[in-house]
């Protein structure tokens, strides 16, 4: 990948691409009216809720509140990141991605140089494992695991021989060997030259999500410490967003629908091993918000498989906590606790596959471990206790998004600690509705009727009504939430008439106010469709009018005070002079 992809490129990409095809093609939408419907793939119902806008080149999902435009169509659905879900639009239209230039591509070159190479040590430790003349030792204990060979195979088992340079003779070239330096494969002696840093190990190479080496955690045969020894971070490698077995788990699954998240590489095999091929694993850290974002981007339902020790139970709290921002509607988290002294490896060779699959579907919802953990903490039957287990989850719950889950998280308090559930609410998410939406301020007008939000709204449903209304804006000064972004939506509809809704959105990528925006793109409009422009200068004439009064109203302020300016008499003299005569008749 190239260097930063021009903002003009992507306008111009989701107008030729028509959102309909390309959903169609993965959903068979049925048309109703003006819009397509189908059963939405990001959570599990049985009536329609998911619609698409050819008009607005958007899609929106009434049940879990999904949206977006195709470019985040494509990311959720085909799991992509940005960059590729553009490339991927861009070759279903024959279109060329540009690059912005800048050092990307050389970083680019380093890149694809750095996966070459650790191809290339895969590729090594996969022969030595067949063919180095100490290889027998580390098949036979493979073997001694129960793994098959088979198994071993699809999960690319290799083994590093022992010797401090078995790999660096290999590598042979300074210039791979550098390379390999960087990924952490040869360690740099103080005094010059490197060494091989897995030695008479069995290697378990780490995939990313389109099946490319990027890493390995290498295990020793005995008893030796440290047991497991992973790759360093490197450009190519980043622990905390990885997960081990993803791409295994996706090959073997035409569709996943729900993925086991478990500790260790040898939990992950075995697990396949037995027919249980939707496990992954963090690679020797805790779960991450990052990894909770790709588990529930491939997935709606994560159970999270620990050991039944301390250790495991605050592994499983953290992922607990992690998992709480992302859990929106349709999306769900359980939890499988093991008997102290097994892990998923052990259990499944004792119990079989039936029965642990069974054990994972019987697992601990999130919100029984959640309100159990804290019960635990406080003494349910005190007044005080259960004032202490509202304070306990208030953190917790405010970090789950707007659904119908955090309403029954809310009830579930509310039964457990006897508090109503309005006062609940206020205590809870009193603040955080007002923070997240950026125009809805203190004093509590009334919103719908708001001309900035109804401006902002108008935009959105047909942003090429910008076109018409040029700056200066006369009302750019004026001190309300919200009219910095109605500025900002203003120049950009004025400058590029042809953007869809979802184009307009995509500008947001990546900032606070996209979500805001896309809620009030959806939200319904009471205007009809050629009424939209004359209720869009009324909204802006309202503006002007309140702008105006701002700043007669300070003036006057000003005047009591002290003198006016030259200037300022002649404004105020003026603002005074063009206040309409109802205002005028008010006062
Ligand atoms: P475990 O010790 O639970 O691994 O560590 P395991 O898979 O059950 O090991 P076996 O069965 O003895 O082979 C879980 C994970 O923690 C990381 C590894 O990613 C391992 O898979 N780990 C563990 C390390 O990084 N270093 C260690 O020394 C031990
Ligand atoms: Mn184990």
């Amino acid at each position: 990948m190239a260097g930063r992809i021009p903002q003009s490129f992507i306008d111009e990409l989701l107008n030729r691409v028509d959102i309909v095809d390309l959903i169609d093609a993965r959903l068979q939408l049925k048309k109703t009216g003006r819009e397509y419907q189908a059963c939405c793939p990001f959570h599990n119902e049985k009536t329609p809720s998911f619609t698409v806008s050819p008009g607005k080149q958007f899609y929106h999902c009434f049940g879990c509140g999904a949206h977006g435009s195709a470019v985040g169509f494509l990311m959720e659905y085909d799991n992509l990141a940005f960059p590729e879900a553009i490339e991927e639009l861009a070759r279903s239209v024959g279109m060329e991605v540009p690059r912005e230039a800048g050092s990307q591509p050389q970083v680019d070159q380093q890149r694809s140089d750095h996966y070459a190479l650790l191809e290339r040590v895969d590729r090594f430790y996969r022969s030595q494992l067949r063919e180095h003349a100490e290889s027998g030792k580390a098949v036979e204990y493979l073997k001694n695991r129960g793994l098959s060979g088979e198994i071993a195979q699809t999960f690319g088992l290799g083994y590093a021989p022992p010797g401090w340079d078995s790999l660096l003779k290999h590598l042979h070239d300074p210039g791979s060997q550098s390379l390999a330096v960087e990924l952490g494969l040869l360690v740099e002696r103080e005094g010059g030259g490197c060494y091989d840093r897995f030695r008479d190990r069995v290697m378990f190479p780490i995939r990313d999500r389109r099946g490319r080496c990027i890493g390995f955690g290498g295990r020793v045969l005995g008893d030796e410490k440290p047991k497991y020894m992973n790759s360093p971070e490197s450009p190519v490698f980043h622990k905390g967003q990885e997960l081990y077995g993803l791409f295994e788990a996706r090959k073997a699954n035409q569709k996943l629908e729900r993925l086991l998240v478990v500790e260790g590489y040898m939990d992950v095999v075995a697990l396949a091993q037995f027919g249980l091929t939707n496990a992954v694993a963090t690679l020797g850290t805790a779960t991450t918000p990052e990894h909770l974002e790709r588990l529930y981007r491939t997935v709606n339902e994560v159970v999270f498989c620990f050991d039944g020790d301390a250790a495991g139970s605050r592994a499983a709290w953290r992922a607990l906590e992690n998992a709480l921002p992302v859990l929106r509607d349709g999306r769900e988290a359980r939890f499988l606790f093991l008997p102290d002294g097994e892990d998923p490896d052990t259990m499944v060779r004792r119990i079989g596959a039936d029965a642990f699959r069974q054990k994972t579907v019987e697992s601990v919802p999130l919100s029984r471990f959640l309100y159990e953990s804290l019960s635990q903490q406080v003494d349910i039957s005190s007044v005080d206790g259960r004032a202490r287990l509202v304070e306990l989850a208030r953190p917790l719950l405010k970090k789950l998004p707007d659904s119908v889950f955090r309403d029954l998280m809310l009830e579930q308090l509310s039964e457990l600690s006897g508090l109503k559930l309005a006062q609940l609410q206020r205590r809870i998410l009193g603040d955080t509705t007002e923070a997240d939406a950026p125009m809805v301020s203190q004093p509590r007008r009334d919103l719908s009727r708001s001309p900035v939000r109804s401006a902002i709204r108008l935009l959105l449903e047909q942003p090429a009504l910008g076109a018409g209304i040029d700056p200066p804006y006369r009302f750019d000064d004026l001190d309300l939430p919200g009219v910095a972004l109605l500025i900002e939506l203003l120049e950009l509809t004025s400058s590029s008439p042809h953007l869809t809704t979802g184009g307009l959105l995509e500008h947001w990528r990546g900032r606070p106010e996209a979500s805001h925006l896309a809620r009030l793109a959806t939200t319904p409009l009471m205007v009809p469709a050629d009424g939209c422009e004359q209720e869009l200068i009324g909204a802006l004439q309202r503006l002007i009018e309140q702008r105006d009064s701002q700043r007669t109203e300070q003036l006057l302020l000003k005047g009591r005070d002290s003198t006016l300016s030259d200037a300022e008499k002649t404004e105020i003299k003026q603002l005074l002079a063009n206040r309409c005569p109802t205002q005028e008749a008010s006062e």
